[in-house]
């Protein structure tokens, strides 16, 4: 899923790190990927800085295997280190760090304030905390995809809001003033609705089978089961399936911030 979203998002994480790039100046040599997942950011700052090496920080081991196999196989083996840890109890060893990249991480930890405590020791004065957010899944559906369930997927995502303000709080936090708070100075800021239309690039269908699948679970037994009938037409194969419409279309708003911790 991560890696599908960044094939789909390609140019918009190229766009993304070299914004930051140009914020980072060309002094760059060690840069940490925190909530690093499957490397999906690991290897975009990679290309963005020649000179760079990254420690992929993550809480699951697995998600490290992953991210290990897959920079040996693109020849990063020897730019590329991993840390298993909780980054929301700081980085440890990690104190000379010029660039923090955290994407679709932070809003995962339990006291976001405590974790960005520990990105300022992590970096060093002048380095840059880069944060990468979206504002919950991805669409995909025009209102009237399902003609006898209208507003379906407006309904599940409130029906997930609602689930998210209690289980993922930092959903969609004000993560200028936390950073700002946290001691860093915010240089950039901003949201873009990112669209991809017919005709969709490889991959787009079963990026929105794979996100409605994991939204159907979740919203099992918590919405009309009309709508979850619905759902089930989207995914079934049948011929509503996501994989074979024409009519998809993929809307994502991701938000960025770049903030430097102060000195030099
Ligand atoms: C949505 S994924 C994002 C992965 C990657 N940054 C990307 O944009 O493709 C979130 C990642 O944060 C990791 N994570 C969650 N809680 C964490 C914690 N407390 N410390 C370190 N990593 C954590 C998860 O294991 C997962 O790999």
């Amino acid at each position: 899923m991560l890696d599908l979203d960044a094939a789909l998002f390609a140019s918009y994480l190229t766009t993304v790190t070299g914004r930051v790039a140009c914020l980072a100046g060309s002094d760059v040599t060690h840069i940490v990927d925190l909530g690093a997942g499957t490397g999906t950011g690991t290897f975009a700052l990679l290309e963005q800085f020649p000179a760079a090496r990254v420690t992929a920080v993550d809480s699951s081991a697995e998600m490290l295997d992953r991210l290990t196999e897959a920079a040996r196989a693109r020849g990063l083996g020897d730019r590329v280190s991993v840390l298993e840890a909780d980054a929301g109890a700081g980085l440890p060893g990690i104190t000379d760090a010029d660039l923090v990249w955290a994407s679709a991480s932070l809003h995962h930890l339990d006291d976001p304030a405590a974790a960005l405590a520990g990105i300022h020791t992590a970096l060093r004065p002048g380095g840059l905390l880069a944060v990468a957010e979206l504002d919950g899944m991805p669409r995909f559906l025009p209102a009237d995809a399902v003609p006898d369930r209208p507003g379906l997927e407006t309904r599940c995502r409130d029906a997930l809001d609602t689930l998210h303000t209690e289980h993922v709080p930092h959903l969609g936090a004000d993560w200028g003033a936390l950073l700002t708070v946290a001691g860093l100075t915010v240089e950039q800021e901003r949201t873009e609705q990112l669209e991809l239309r017919s005709p969709l690039p490889e991959g787009a269908g079963r990026y929105a089978h794979l996100t409605l699948g994991g939204i159907r679970g979740t919203l099992d037994g918590r919405i009309d089961p009309a709508d979850l009938a619905a759902l089930d037409a989207l995914l079934d194969g049948g011929p509503q399936d996501v994989r074979h419409r024409d009519d998809l279309v993929v809307r994502s708003t991701r938000q960025l911030w770049v903030a430097r911790r102060p000195g030099r």
